[in-house]
């Protein structure tokens, strides 16, 4: 073998622009584990001709034999679009690992337009415990062509432009709980606890009652938890900030405690607003058990935020939803923190028959028995009621096209459309009855309990 490569050596010296030689060498000399030589040959080979693909292939095989995280970036990021998902994967990964983080997020937004049902929880954690920024970057990803919804944009690196970043502007939400259907007890309960407050401090003071403190929404996804944050602040006209936990540890990477402290600071600068957390678990949970680094500093940040530490929070309240309330860090449900917890479940008939009649108001329908619908949608979650609407809307639609006429949506569309549709709760309840089951501390979760023991009844 080692003849091949002094051949190969002798044949490259006579001719040293010919790439296919060189590439033949780097290939024989990884497989001969002289993966330093081979490196060294494949660099020299892509220098010759950055648009070989068999050249940054051999390069990214001789930075993976040699661990060499850097030279894989590389090899593989201006060709990332031709990877398969596993090689992107280890892209990403390597990218993250090298803190180069801007590659790291392309590379992330690649494999998500491969599979976008892709959650990659070793690759979450390269990217969150990433080094800060090397100096020298990798030169800009080209524009994609189909913008990767997946995954938020990255934001313009913060050296460059300080203030260019686009902060988070508050929203004043204009749906109210008349555009929940069904959940009546919970809305009172908000509006004890959130709508009031908001409104009528004074009273709240005048009786000694305290302000202050978080409620936490859980249940299965899909049944209002997000719609109900959102109609609370519209019921009071407040301001209205969304966090998802997710993206502000993949967006603001290194930075995330000040991006969060910066979100409170403007939530007080234009109070009387509402601070709503989505998948509150992906902080500090059970599934990122880091004692240092930026998860943990988060939480951390978060603890402080929510404590109020030097700022009155007074007129700022905190919602946080998740749809798994068994890896929310115990430290967030501590008193003036998430110490309200509140299970939001699927809907009974009549508030199905509620969300069927919001989600049809706005098509042409015949005269409707929608009672008897919703009783037939046992375990659908308001988005599966949503859902159902919108194929009954196709099965109509579809016959007005071929016919030229409108014509109102049927009670058949409806009956035709729950063959179609299945309930999306299933799967969180059976969950939910081993949580309840096995580890209802502090009874915790009683009102799940109540709600899997009514299913059975
Ligand atoms: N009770 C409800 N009334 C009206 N719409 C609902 C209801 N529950 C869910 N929806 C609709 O279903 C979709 C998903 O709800 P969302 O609040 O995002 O669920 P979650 O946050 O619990 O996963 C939204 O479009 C919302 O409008
Ligand atoms: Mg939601």
């Amino acid at each position: 073998m080692s003849s091949a490569v002094s051949a190969l050596r002798e044949a490259l010296a006579v001719s040293p622009d010919n790439v296919p030689l060189r590439v033949h060498l780097a290939r024989m000399l990884v497989e001969v584990g002289r993966a330093e030589e081979a490196l060294f040959e494949a660099r020299a080979a892509v220098a010759r001709d950055p648009e070989r693909i068999d050249a940054r292939e051999v390069l990214g095989a001789a930075a993976g034999a040699l661990g060499d995280d850097a030279a894989l970036v590389e090899a593989w990021f201006p060709i990332r679009a031709q990877l398969g998902a596993d090689e992107v994967r280890v892209l990403a990964l390597a990218a993250a690992r090298a803190g180069k983080l801007d590659a790291a997020r392309e590379a992330y937004a690649v494999l998500h337009s491969l599979d976008t049902a892709v959650h990659d929880l070793e690759l979450d954690r390269a990217m969150r415990t990433a080094p800060p920024p090397a100096p020298a970057a990798v030169e800009p990803a080209p524009a994609r062509t189909s913008p990767v919804r997946t995954l938020p944009p990255a934001p313009p690196r913060p050296a460059e432009s300080p203030t260019a970043e686009p902060m988070p502007r508050g929203t004043r939400p204009t749906v109210t709980f008349a555009d929940v259907g069904g959940l009546e007890a919970l809305k009172e309960r908000l509006r004890m606890d959130i709508v009031y407050p908001l409104q009528r401090p004074d009273l709240f003071r005048a009786y000694g009652k305290r302000i202050g403190g978080g409620v936490l929404l859980y249940g299965p996804p899909g049944c209002g938890k997000t719609h109900l944050a959102r109609a609370a602040a519209g019921e009071c006209g407040a301001k209205f900030y969304v966090v998802e936990i997710q993206a502000v540890l993949d967006m603001w990477l290194g930075e995330s405690e000040k991006r969060l402290h910066a979100i409170f600071e403007e939530a007080r600068a234009n109070a009387p607003s509402i601070v709503f957390f989505d998948e509150i678990e992906a902080i500090g949970g059970a599934r990122h058990q880091l004692k240092h680094g930026p998860g943990r500093r988060l939480v951390n940040q978060l603890l402080a935020e929510l404590d109020g530490a030097g700022a009155s929070n007074e007129a700022v309240l905190v919602i946080g939803a998740t749809n798994a309330p068994w890896d929310v860090d115990p430290a967030l449900r501590r008193p003036g923190r998430f110490d309200r917890v509140v299970f939001v479940p699927p809907p009974d008939a009549t508030a199905r028959e509620n969300v069927l009649r919001l989600a049809l108001r706005e098509r042409p329908t015949e005269a409707l028995e929608l009672g008897s619908i919703a009783r037939r949608c046992l375990r659908f979650s308001g988005a599966d009621m949503h859902h159902l609407v919108e194929v009954a809307s196709e099965r109509a639609l579809g016959e007005a096209l071929r016919t030229g006429k409108v014509r109102p949506i049927t009670q058949s569309d409806l009956l035709a459309s729950l063959d179609k549709v299945k309930p999306t709760t299933t799967e969180w309840i059976e969950t939910a009855r081993r949580y309840v089951s096995y580890a209802n501390q502090a009874g915790l979760y009683d009102d799940v309990g109540a709600y899997l023991r009514s299913l059975e009844a």
